[in-house]
């Protein structure tokens, strides 16, 4: 199959690159490079064995996304392209709307007129909005509580009804939990600008010393030790949960919502007690208070997944927290040098 990966130069981007090349596909990257070094993909194509086609193209750039579509000629297209700050798109809400779902828009017609109309579009749990039962089947209620979340349920919808209204299209909704990790190589990985929100980004630079502590935001919630209790999936078992996505999507029509996670959950002190093992030395820590709009608990039903993709998440938090750390110290400033 000849995909075309947008987004293909970040972090899940990059790693699904890899995956499909070793996998025998041919890929062509498009990114604009917004958030991301074109280092990682040469590194793909170290590990690959074959240098990786990339086009620097932004999603907003109507025309010139058009011709880059209608020139890779994909089969399929996996769309990661896009902004995922939380923090940011509270503060920038036009911005994040206007590249998420305005820059799927012109995705959408982009690859109708290059007739190729089989897409694997990067989701989130944040789509299941205020979490009221875990775990949580794709049918669960959706909503949001940022901008970031509800661009994420817009694009979904808009994908849905394109699938509604014309049969050619295939579209999966991968919805996934938090993906953490690096590949086993420690040659690529997560690469954050500025400090990291996200817990294991955090831990890593903390083991590093780029930061004195982790703060631990609330140990007062109803989990196993009162720490927040989340579905932590490594990026690997997450970029081959895309060509499974693939795989079926080239048999079956419509709009598809699939949940890529592990079905466990891990709260923050189990995730800071793997990471010490890993990188073998404890990482310290201070419990403060919780961070708004967190919710105690969220973790996946897999089960759909597994059952009509044959796919399920293998490797374990401590081969998550192993990896990450082999990336971290020895990229200790990602790609930056
Ligand atoms: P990332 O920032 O590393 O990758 C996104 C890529 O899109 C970057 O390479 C960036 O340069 C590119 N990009 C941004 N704006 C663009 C534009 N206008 N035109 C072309 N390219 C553009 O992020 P990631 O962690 O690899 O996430 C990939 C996707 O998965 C995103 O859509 C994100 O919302 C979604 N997602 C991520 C997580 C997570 O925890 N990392 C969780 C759920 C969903
Ligand atoms: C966050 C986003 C979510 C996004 C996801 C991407 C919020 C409210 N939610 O989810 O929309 O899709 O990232 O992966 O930002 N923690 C600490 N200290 C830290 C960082 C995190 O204790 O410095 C805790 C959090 O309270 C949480 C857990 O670690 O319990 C995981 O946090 P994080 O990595 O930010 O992911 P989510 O909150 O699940």
């Amino acid at each position: 199959m000849r995909v075309l990966v947008t987004g293909g130069a970040g972090y899940i981007g990059s790693h699904t690159v890899l995956t499909l090349l070793e996998a025998g596909h041919d890929v062509v990257a498009l990114d604009s490079l917004a958030n991301a070094s074109p280092e990682s993909l040469r590194r793909v194509g170290d590990l690959a064995g074959r240098e990786v086609d990339l086009r620097v193209v932004d999603l907003l750039d109507e025309q010139g996304l058009t011709d880059a579509v209608v020139d890779a000629r994909p089969d399929a297209v996996v769309h990661f392209a896009g902004l995922k700050a939380v923090g940011e798109s509270v503060a920038e809400p036009e911005r994040y709307y206007r590249t998420n779902v305005g820059g799927t828009l012109n995705l959408v017609r982009a690859m109708d007129a290059a007739g190729c109309r089989t897409m694997a579009f990067s989701s989130s749990a944040t789509v299941y909005g205020r979490v009221t039962q875990v775990p949580i089947r794709e049918d669960a209620p959706l909503g949001a509580t940022n901008p970031y979340g509800w661009s994420k349920f817009m694009v979904e919808q808009v994908l849905r009804d394109v699938a509604a209204a014309d049969e050619r299209w295939a579209v999966g909704l991968l919805r996934y939990f938090n993906p953490v990790g690096a590949h086993p190589s420690g040659r690529i990985g997560e690469d954050p600008t500025g400090t990291p929100n996200n817990l294991v980004p955090f831990i890593a630079q903390v083991a590093v010393g780029r930061h004195e502590r982790l703060v631990v935001h609330g140990g007062d919630y109803d989990t196993v030790d009162g720490t927040g209790v989340r579905d932590y999936i490594h990026v690997v078992d997450l970029a081959e949960g895309h060509l499974a996505a693939l795989e079926r999507l080239t048999t079956t029509a419509g709009a598809h919502a699939w949940n890529l996670g592990t079905g466990r959950g891990s709260s923050v002190l189990e995730v800071v007690a793997a990471f010490s093992a890993a990188c073998g030395h404890e990482v310290p820590y201070e419990v403060r208070d919780r961070r708004p709009g967190d919710v105690a608990a969220s973790y996946a039903d897999p089960a759909l997944a597994a059952s009509e993709l044959g796919w399920t998440a293998e490797r374990t938090l401590a081969q998550m927290c192993e990896d990450a750390w082999r990336w971290q110290s020895a990229n200790p400033n990602g790609y930056a040098e």
